[in-house]
């Protein structure tokens, strides 16, 4: 197969991409790889909405402000120009979505409406309900399907081929057939999402967000940016860990411990809720480590997030999935009692490291979206600022790819990659199982979420990375395929994604042992305060022939703002 551009993953950032790449060019063969549907791309998870500065509710806001809260938000280590080119393309982007057909919530006077959100100086964040992943997701593919995109549903992407300085193309699985074919490509985007479910059962992570385009971009041998920053979400449901939005909040809701005391006043006087994440995150944590939080039947610790002043009829205009949520998956009903919950992992800041132009190092690879670091989040991402990044990087990576694909030729070699990947997928087929996937997720879960969770220290991390080289180890000893069908095989899907998480997870903790500070959401015990004479920088680490890590040190762009202390 020869496509010019393949865009690889189906959510907000490839839609995005492709269309822009289509409309920059529709002669050239232009294509989506999904592994998902994709209206089932996690995009459509994301709930709370989309930050620009449109100053509809305060009309004090502007895209200056916008950058500043960006960059204090990430703890200064997001580089500040790709920020300040995000803020100010925001309030444009959003007129485009709504011009597409994007069903916005309107205030009363027809515009787009804007709600609070964490670590936001103004009401910036324009919603739909508490939906806005989704309809933007269903709006974007029903233009792109307009717009005649191609779609290759329900593949799988396994490798990336290039000869060291441009790309040739990527070798996938048919999901439905189970033939692994190498498809020519002058470019590709990688928008393959993020890779929580490292995280395994402590995720608000959609099942296929397994860095899948992540672990491929490091085989190829390029390098990943500031992976030790994975964000906790402060709310997500206490038994199943999925999203309650930050909206919640926004909308007036409390955090209450087991004193009924809305503990935020003693971390953020200022903001209370609505202070960012990695703050709130901690403090319920840490309320939860000195006892004041509750403890259910199972063991399961959390705190209550209280919606029950907002009243009825507000829950269920502004929040109604939420509602729906808490009584799907806790019982409980969101307008009559508190809801429990308790931090859940779910964003990497880190990523395929890019300039703005959404490149990587080897020509013709475009990274875009959750599975990107240009750096715009730095290290903590504030709510609303994924939905806004995923369409302003996957537009350039979209018109970049295009204006690359319109200028070279297809290379026409696949470097090896399509033999190995049929081998190495024959051999995992027909390898006896010695252990079981599903228990070992589980495992990866567990060692993730308790050595390299919300409050980590130097033991612990050493502790873990023993524990997950041992996992590696035994996955690659002893985990084979079980299905041994072809047609729609899950168990492979889910055996190849697994390896993938195992890749991630590694690099995540070797960055997490390298960096001896704290900073946005990577906080240590043992090393508390930030550290900008030593630690500035984004780590930059690629895997070596042998297996093991280099790290670099990658300059943070600090032009705009000087680091200062954060307080909320
Ligand atoms: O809380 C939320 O609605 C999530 C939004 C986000 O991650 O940006």
């Amino acid at each position: 197969m020869n496509v010019d551009v393949l865009i690889i993953g189906a959510g907000g950032a490839g839609l995005y991409a492709a269309l822009s790449a289509v409309k920059e060019n529709k002669d050239l063969n232009i294509a989506v790889l999904s592994k998902v549907y994709p209206t089932r791309s996690h995009t459509g998870a994301a709930q709370g909405g989309i930050n620009a500065a449109l100053a509809n509710v305060d009309p004090s806001d502007n895209e200056e402000l916008h950058t500043f809260d960006t960059i204090k938000g990430s703890d200064y280590l997001a580089d500040q120009e790709a920020v300040k080119y995000m803020c100010y393309e925001a309030p444009k982007i959003i007129r485009a979505m709504e011009h597409m057909g994007v069903p916005f919530s309107r205030l009363n006077n027809g515009k787009i409406a804007q709600r609070p959100f964490g670590g936001a100086s103004k009401d910036r964040t324009c919603y739909s309900a508490d939906k806005m992943g989704h309809v933007m997701l269903h709006t974007l593919f029903e233009q792109c399907i307009k717009e005649g995109v191609k779609f290759l549903n329900e593949w799988f992407l396994l490798n990336i081929a290039h000869n060291g300085r441009r790309v040739a193309g990527v070798s996938a699985i048919n999901i439905a057939t189970g033939r692994v074919n190498f498809i020519k490509t002058k470019a590709i985007i990688l928008a393959t999402g993020g890779h929580s479910r490292i995280y395994w059962g402590y995720t608000s992570n959609a099942l296929g967000c397994t860095g899948d385009g992540s672990a491929a971009a490091l085989r190829a041998g390029l390098p990943l940016k500031d992976m030790e920053f994975l964000q906790f979400h402060p709310t997500g449901l206490r038994k199943s860990a999925i999203l309650v939005t930050e909206a919640a909040r926004g909308e007036g809701g409390h955090l209450l411990n087991n004193k009924g005391e809305r503990f935020m006043q003693k971390y953020a006087p200022g903001k209370m809720e609505l202070a960012p994440r990695d703050l709130v995150s901690r403090s319920i944590m840490g309320e939860i480590r000195e006892g004041r939080g509750f403890k259910d039947d199972e063991g399961r610790e959390y705190v209550h997030l209280d919606l029950t002043h907002l009243g009825s009829e507000k829950i269920k205009e502004r929040l109604p999935q939420i509602r729906e949520l808490a009584i799907d998956f806790e019982g409980i009903d969101p307008i009559n009692e508190p809801i429990p919950i308790k931090p859940t992992a779910h964003y990497a800041m880190g990523g395929i490291g890019t300039n703005i132009k959404c490149e990587t190092e080897i020509e013709g690879i475009y990274a875009a979206g959750e599975a990107q670091c240009v750096s715009v989040h730095g290290a903590n991402r504030l709510g609303g600022n994924s939905l806004l990044d995923i369409v302003v990087f996957g537009h350039i990576a979209g018109k970049e790819a295009v204006r690359y694909a319109e200028a070279t030729n297809f290379l026409n070699n696949d470097y090896g990659i399509l033999e190995k990947d049929k081998k190495f997928i024959s051999e995992l087929m027909n390898k006896q199982s010695k252990e079981t996937l599903g228990d070992m997720r589980v495992e990866l879960g567990e060692i993730m979420f308790k050595h390299f969770g919300v409050f980590k220290n130097e033991k612990e991390m050493v502790e873990g990375y023993e524990k997950l080289k041992n996992l590696i180890d035994r996955a690659n000893k002893n985990l084979g395929v079980v299905d041994k069908s072809k047609v729609f095989n899950i168990d492979l899907q889910s055996t190849l994604e697994f390896f993938n998480l195992l890749e991630i997870a590694n690099v995540l903790a070797f960055a997490s042992l390298n960096r001896k500070e704290s900073r946005g959401s990577f906080y240590r015990d043992d090393y508390p305060k930030r550290d900008d004479e030593h630690y500035l920088y984004h780590s930059i680490i690629r895997k070596k022939d042998d297996g093991s890590f280099d790290y670099q040190k990658g300059e943070v762009d600090i032009s705009l703002y000087e680091p200062a202390e954060r307080k909320y």
